[in-house]
């Protein structure tokens, strides 16, 4: 049996999707399990990882895990998951832990990297760089205003489709020989914020507007949505993006196709735009 956390989220239900099609058992877990819609057969469960009292059911008879990590995670999750019989654990990490404990979001990833070595299972650490998917964040003022907004609009770097994740993670999940790798995974090319807004604005037919806006106006209106301290860690990630800029051949290596592009992202989710 494999257990995938964040089952509703972009790289878990994908990770579901792909366990299922290669036939594996899977159980997918969400603090709303209800609501997950999910191929005939697998088991929804309800699960909290920033609580774990009750965890303990939701392990029964787990040998493998997809962990996602929200930012309130218990860090104890890797060692209950030991005790209970868990063998190895596949970690959505992140590219920023090249950044350090002093980052938030850094050291969130790090933090759970040391509790996944330290429990004692065995474990692959997937580290992507930025989501396509923070894109369908302009969906509001795309579809209501036909403009995006934002800071660092002429900052290149590889976003990934957050399928070729799942991919990854499905392979580390169901196949050997993934055992104590490190796959730090980019998307196929080097694209800016702007050149997204006009690929999607190209698809839609649409000639979309772009403004590179001051960071303190966009820090000020971050800060009524996040905790001060990752809108710190964002601003220090973009600011470095250049340090994870390369364009990585892990996907393919791993999966044996090319990571999907964003021209091809985008297709796929071009209704979120309209
Ligand atoms: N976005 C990026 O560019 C990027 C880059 C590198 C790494 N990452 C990492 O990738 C992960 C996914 O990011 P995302 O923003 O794309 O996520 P997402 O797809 O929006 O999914 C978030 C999921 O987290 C689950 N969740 C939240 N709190 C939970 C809790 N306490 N217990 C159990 N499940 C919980 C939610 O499930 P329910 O509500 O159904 O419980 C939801 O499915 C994060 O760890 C992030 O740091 C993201």
């Amino acid at each position: 049996m494999i257990l995938v956390t964040g089952a509703a989220g972009t790289v878990g239900s994908e990770v579901v999707r792909l366990l299922h099609m290669a036939g594996c058992e899977v159980r997918a877990l969400s603090r709303n399990p209800e609501k997950l819609s999910l191929p005939e057969g697998i088991d929804a469960v309800y699960g909290d990882l920033a609580k774990l009292e009750n965890i303990g059911a939701v392990l029964d008879g787990v040998e493998k895990v997809f962990w996602m990590l929200p930012m309130d995670a218990d860090f104890n999750f890797p060692q209950l998951a030991r005790q209970s019989g868990v063998r190895h654990i596949v970690l959505l990490s992140s590219q920023a832990v090249d950044i350090g404990q002093e980052n938030a979001i850094a050291r969130l990833h790090l933090n759970a990297e040391q509790a996944v070595r330290e429990s004692g299972v065995s474990w692959t650490f997937l580290r992507p760089g930025g989501f396509m998917t923070n894109s369908l964040q302009w969906a509001d003022s795309i579809r209501s205003e036909g403009i995006v907004r934002i800071p660092f609009g002429d900052i290149s770097s590889p976003a990934i489709d957050s399928r070729d994740i799942a991919a990854v993670a499905a392979k580390a999940l169901s196949s050997d020989g993934h055992e104590g790798r490190i796959y730090t995974l980019s998307g196929p090319e080097k694209v800016t914020p702007r050149q997204q807004v006009g690929i999607i604005g190209d698809i839609l037919g649409r000639n979309l507007g772009f403004e590179t806006i001051p960071d303190d106006i966009a820090r000020e209106f971050m800060l009524k949505r996040m905790p001060v301290e990752i809108v710190n860690a964002l601003f220090d990630l973009s600011s470095r993006s250049q340090e994870f800029s390369a364009v990585l051949p892990s996907v393919e290596e791993v999966t044996g196709r090319a990571p999907y592009t964003f021209k091809k992202w985008s297709v796929d989710h071009i209704d979120a735009f309209r």
